[in-house]
């Protein structure tokens, strides 16, 4: 190798660990369902990034770096779509906890007060945006200024562009229920919200 020769040195986009076991979230979420979301849907939208912004000006950047960079821009869709569901995956996986749910810490539970009145109203929000979602996409619990808000996300996107503060994401791609839950999307949603919501980690981003 001469000196003008360039080396060329791959994306590391990783796919980060699962916070627990694949079978840690049944019944609400089969392991068949976690097998196949994480370790093929998940891992693809890695593998598919790192091809895409090989060699690019984007190798070097952070994930969050990319899809800020890629954000809007036409010819970048699809590095954005894999940095985005990357992105919205790893933060899905850690919204949700074994044994969830129950009541947010007192910090946030007072924060969710004050914006939606009581921790029920939060939870029909997320439920609403959750289960009316048309076609693929996300629910989230923001904090967007001073306030929490829930919104919704079609696709890929994610609150991250909207300078809003992602707290909890729910995925509602079919990919993440239909196994277990086939088209009753209210149903994944109930269960999610009632058994694996993880309120310590919406807490912990709140910061
Ligand atoms: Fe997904």
């Amino acid at each position: 190798m001469t000196s003008t020769e360039t080396i060329e040195r791959p994306a590391t986009h990783v796919l980060p660990p699962l916070p627990y076991a694949e079978n840690a979230l049944e019944p609400t979420i089969s392991a068949n369902t976690i097998r196949i979301h994480y370790g093929k849907h998940h891992k693809k939208y890695v593998e598919t990034l790192n091809k895409l912004v090989a060699n690019t000006e984007l190798a070097k950047l952070s994930l969050e770096q990319v899809i800020s960079a890629t954000a809007g821009k036409a010819d970048k869709a699809q590095i954005f779509n894999n940095a985005a569901q990357a992105w919205n995956h790893s933060f899905y996986w850690k919204s949700l906890q074994p044994k969830g749910g129950g009541t947010p810490p007192a910090k946030l539970a007072k924060k969710i007060d004050a914006s939606f009145g009581s921790l029920d109203a939060c939870r029909k929000e997320l439920a609403s945006a959750a289960t009316t979602q048309f076609g693929s996409g996300w629910a989230w619990l923001v904090l967007d200024g001073d306030t929490l808000k829930v919104v919704k996300t079609g696709n890929a996107e994610t609150p991250l562009t909207k300078a809003q503060k992602p707290l909890l994401a729910i995925d509602v791609w079919e990919h993440a229920y239909y196994l277990d839950y086939q088209n009753r999307r209210e149903d994944y949603t109930s269960g999610v919200l009632d058994k694996l919501i993880n309120w310590s980690f919406a807490a912990e981003n709140l910061g």
